[in-house]
């Protein structure tokens, strides 16, 4: 959390300035626990044990634009090597770094072998929906984590494994999904899909409500102008910052008791109903730079309201 973060301040006054701009990524750490094989590029520096790199190398196979500590003999870092193409990735990987290169294409070939990934790294590359082979990730009986944002998808991938949980395609030009895409990713716990083109077409097509452990849905930066439709009971944290949305329909929040924090800054809310709120357990509420003129329910738990930008004249 940094300096002037939102969720230390408690504002009951409007018109006041806060800083809070793309805060999505602080639910991770928060709330969300990262995996202990966090990427240390330390590890780089400290080759010269008796079992280095060139052990592992030689009995395991590493692959040879890539740096495979010893320390983690099932991780495989090839991140910022300017790679234009996967390599061939050895059967006992389970964690892969490819951030940061210039990948345009997921082949099928590179991980013919690879049978045993529980997280993929892919961010920050220029990969292309229709450059992935058609089922590439979905073989992936164990993955867990696929880092998909800052690329040049336009679609959702598609299949996916069914052993995903957390998803992160932020950042790329996502404006369709296919129907169902979503169905039967039944350990999805995160799902991020800010700063993409999405429309509220899609989601109509989406059965949400499968996805019985999602707990974040981040949507913040799309093209949506109304509220997402049959959000999952399980979720807490629901991000919509920046989008067109001009209305909270009647009992929207009845279907989600464990909703925590709601971010909703930067949309077109005039009116919402009074008692929208009441049956809610949220804790925080963010509706700053809406166009609000009216007083509503706050709800009982609520620690965290954001309302500045508005038209509200007095609650
Ligand atoms: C909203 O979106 C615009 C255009 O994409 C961007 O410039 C701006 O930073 C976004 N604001 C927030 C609060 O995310
Ligand atoms: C994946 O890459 C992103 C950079 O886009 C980085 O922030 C993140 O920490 C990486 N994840 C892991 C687990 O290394
Ligand atoms: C897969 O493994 C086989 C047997 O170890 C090896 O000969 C082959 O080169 C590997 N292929 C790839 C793409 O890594
Ligand atoms: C979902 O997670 C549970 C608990 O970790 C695991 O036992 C189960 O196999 C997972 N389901 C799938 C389809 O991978
Ligand atoms: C969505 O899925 C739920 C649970 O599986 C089901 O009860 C519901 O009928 C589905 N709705 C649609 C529109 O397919
Ligand atoms: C909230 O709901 C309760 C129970 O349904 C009801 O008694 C109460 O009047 C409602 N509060 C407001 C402000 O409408």
């Amino acid at each position: 959390m940094g300096f002037l973060s939102p969720a230390y301040v408690l504002f009951f006054f409007l018109g006041v300035e806060v800083y809070c701009q793309y805060e999505t990524y602080q639910w991770d750490e928060e709330y969300l626990q990262e995996p202990d094989e966090d990427y240390e590029p330390e590890f780089q520096f400290n080759q010269n044990t008796e079992y280095g790199v060139s052990f592992y190398h030689s009995i395991l196979g590493c692959a040879r634009e890539c740096f495979c500590p010893s320390n983690f003999p099932t991780s495989m870092y090839c991140d910022n090597r300017k790679l234009k193409m996967i390599p061939n990735i050895p059967i006992h990987i389970q964690q892969l770094y490819l951030q940061f290169n210039e990948i345009e294409a997921v082949t099928a070939n590179s991980f013919i072998n690879a049978t045993h990934l529980k997280e993929i790294n892919l961010s920050h590359n220029k990969i292309k929906s229709q450059k992935i082979d058609y089922g590439v990730f979905a073989k992936f009986s164990n993955l867990q984590q696929l880092h998909l944002e800052h690329n040049n998808l336009e679609e959702f991938p598609f299949p996916l494994p069914k052993s995903l949980e957390r998803l992160l395609l932020g950042y790329n030009k996502i404006s369709t999904l296919q129907t169902n895409a979503m169905d039967g990713l039944v350990n999805l716990t995160m799902l991020d899909l800010c700063y993409n083109y999405l429309p509220d077409s899609m989601l109509k097509e989406e059965n949400l409500s499968k996805l019985e452990k999602l707990m974040q849905l981040n949507l913040c930066n799309n093209r949506l102008e109304s509220m997402p439709p049959g959000l999952p009971s399980s979720l807490m944290y629901l991000s919509l910052e920046n989008n067109s949305i001009s209305f909270i329909p009647d009992n929207y929040f009845d279907k989600l008791p464990k909703l925590h924090a709601l971010r909703m800054s930067h949309n077109r809310l005039e009116d919402i109903p009074y008692n929208i709120f009441n049956h809610s357990n949220l804790i925080e509420l963010n509706l700053g730079h809406n166009k609000l003129k009216h007083a509503f329910y706050i709800p009982r738990n609520l620690e965290h309201l954001y309302l500045q930008n508005n038209e509200i004249e007095s609650m």
